[in-house]
């Protein structure tokens, strides 16, 4: 067999939650071309459609789910739908995430002012409910799989050193990697090597959540924040969304059946550089 036909992921069914966002829409737009058959699972059906139309148009096969990842019900449902209609499900990204300026610390509250439920609901976003229950529900269907499976986290810069000012994402990502290293051992030790566990780390993404930060709206010249990260970033740009589909299709793929439990940072290298 080429090696190329490793990554092949024809005949595979892919789930990609938040799949209608920036990047688990880039990342989902990979699957697809690599051949897998995609469910894009949003709690927003309309982003998600459009996700998966933009596969379908370019010749491969998707549809979107509607899924709440704060409702295990939905996801259930979700869940139960992929596997009635495409009949096995052979990779999952959990790709749900984000942050809350309500659990950010700035000029108007410091630290120690951050409301308990502001640092719940981010580290529940992308932690608890984000990531570790839809892998209860999915990785039960995916155990039996004969020719394999994987499950891929999409993680952050933040959880190997915390950036600045976002106290609870940093946590809550540190978890996720945490998690990650945790459910690999645990599915091979109890269940056998056939459902791997990895992480992505992006690292900067210029998305419509951070542009406020990072680009100044006037002169569209980097702000102090985006000065720093670009410094910081040995290849000297933000991430490019598609930036993420290649490592994903990689850990996804037969390439990578001895690859588990570990997080490839996708960050042009700021991991790497201490600055000097
Ligand atoms: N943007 C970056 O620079 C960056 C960097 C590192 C890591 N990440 C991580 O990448 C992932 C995707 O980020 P993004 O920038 O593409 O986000 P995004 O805001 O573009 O997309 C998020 C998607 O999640 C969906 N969503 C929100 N709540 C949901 C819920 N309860 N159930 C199901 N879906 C829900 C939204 O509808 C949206 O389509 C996140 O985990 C984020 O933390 C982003």
């Amino acid at each position: 067999m080429s090696i190329l036909n490793e990554f092949n992921l024809e005949g595979k069914v892919a789930v990609v939650t938040a799949g209608g966002g920036i990047l688990g829409g880039a990342i989902a737009c990979g699957l697809g071309e690599a051949g897998a058959t995609v469910v894009i699972a949003d709690i927003q059906l309309e982003k998600a459609a459009e996700v998966a139309d933009r596969i379908s148009e370019a010749g491969g096969k998707a549809l979107a789910v509607v899924m709440d990842v704060f409702d295990r019900e939905s996801i259930e449902a979700a869940a139960q739908y992929v596997m009635e209609s495409l009949g096995s499900i052979d990779i999952l990204v959990n790709g749900v995430g984000g942050n809350s300026p309500k659990a950010t610390t700035n000029a108007e509250q410091s630290f120690f002012d951050i409301p308990a439920d502001a640092i719940k609901w981010v580290s529940d976003l992308n932690f608890v409910h984000g990531v570790l229950i839809p892998t209860q529900v999915f990785a039960k269907h995916m155990l039996s799989n004969e020719d394999g499976a994987s499950i891929i986290n999409i993680s952050s810069m933040n959880a190997f050193r915390p950036l600045t000012r976002i106290v609870s994402y940093s946590a809550a990502k540190a978890a996720v990697n945490n998690f990650t290293q945790w459910l690999a051992v645990h599915l091979a030790q109890e269940y056998g090597p056939k459902l791997r566990v990895n992480a992505i780390a992006p690292g900067f993404f210029l998305t419509d959540q951070n542009r406020y930060l990072l680009v100044d709206a006037e002169t569209g010249q980097p702000t102090a924040r985006g000065g720093q990260i670009l410094s910081h970033t040995p290849q000297g740009r933000y991430g490019a969304p598609e930036d993420l589909a290649g490592a994903t299709v990689f850990l996804a793929s037969d390439a990578a059946r001895f690859v588990t439990g570990i997080i490839v940072p996708i960050d042009g290298g700021f991991s790497a550089y201490s600055g000097v």
